[in-house]
């Protein structure tokens, strides 16, 4: 979709043409406006900003303050792209209501196009409001990072027939709730796939095999930011952490020996960092 605004159509309109979606997470401008410009079709402000952006252990202390926050830094940097942001822990399984307002926030204040929800049918009469409130809902099955610890940890689901057969009819549950499409993550590869072709609405793998309508990655994680074990479903295109550690430290190195600043770079304002 080369130059034309993504909107939730169109994603359906890759599925329906087989074209593969390709999403990835930004957390502020400099990032949104780097993946905008790279022509990805989703940008997602993930709450996965909570270990890549803020240091923090996993996704469950991010709040909705932080994220219309650096939704908003995004949005200042993505004019193409579809944007989509998280709904953060426990904003929207209290109560409809309770939902509607806070994902008016990330609408409102933050400039979001979309949000994402994670679970499954217990949250369809949420979706089903929401779609009909006119905010557009990305659903995310499979591994939680939100209930990572009803989840016990970190790893694949639905292997079990009884799991694998509660994520097929959550899947359907969001799609006749009104998701436009929704995130699978960590599952079997043949399940993810027949997940997929099941549903009308495309669906988006993140660790579940080549079969879904899309892929998406962790910015940080593809660029070489991201520190410490990677899953084994992250491919590195850059290293762009040793990129940064090298020219701070050249930097560091040629202030201290006073080859920084030199005649070229002695003078000048720093009005603009756009
Ligand atoms: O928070 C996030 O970055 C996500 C993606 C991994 C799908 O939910």
């Amino acid at each position: 979709m080369p130059g034309i605004k993504v909107r939730t159509d169109s994603l359906l309109e890759c599925k329906r043409a087989g074209e593969k979606i390709v999403m990835v997470t930004a957390y502020d401008y400099p990032s949104g406006r780097l993946t905008d410009e790279a022509g990805v079709d989703v940008v997602l402000v993930g709450d996965s900003l909570g270990n890549v952006a803020l240091g923090f252990q996993d996704t469950i202390p991010v709040t909705l303050d932080q994220m219309v926050h650096h939704t908003a830094a995004v949005r200042r940097g993505v004019k193409r792209a579809l944007l989509v942001s998280d709904m953060p822990f426990m904003t929207y399984k209290g109560s409809v209501e309770e939902a509607l307002r806070n994902c008016a926030r990330l609408v409102q204040q933050g400039g979001a196009e979309a949000v994402k929800l994670e679970g499954g049918v217990e949250i369809a009469p949420t979706i089903e409001r929401l779609t009909r409130a006119g905010i557009p809902v990305m659903g995310h099955l499979g591994l939680t990072p939100q209930s990572i610890h009803a989840l016990g940890g970190y790893t694949v689901q639905g292997k079990r027939p009884d799991a694998a057969q509660r994520l097929r009819d959550d899947a359907l549950a969001l799609q006749e709730a009104g998701c436009f499409s929704m995130v699978l993550e960590c599952m079997p590869w043949e399940l993810a796939e027949e997940i997929s072709r099941s549903l009308v609405v495309p669906t988006i793998g993140i660790g579940a095999g080549g079969g879904c309508d899309g892929q998406v990655l962790v910015l940080g994680d593809l660029i070489g930011l991201t520190t410490g074990k990677l899953p084994r479903f992250v491919k590195q295109y850059a290293q762009v952490g040793q990129t940064i550690r090298e020219a701070v430290g050249q930097y560091a190195r040629e202030v201290r020996t006073r080859e920084y600043p030199d005649s070229e770079h002695a003078y000048g304002t720093r009005n603009s960092g756009a």
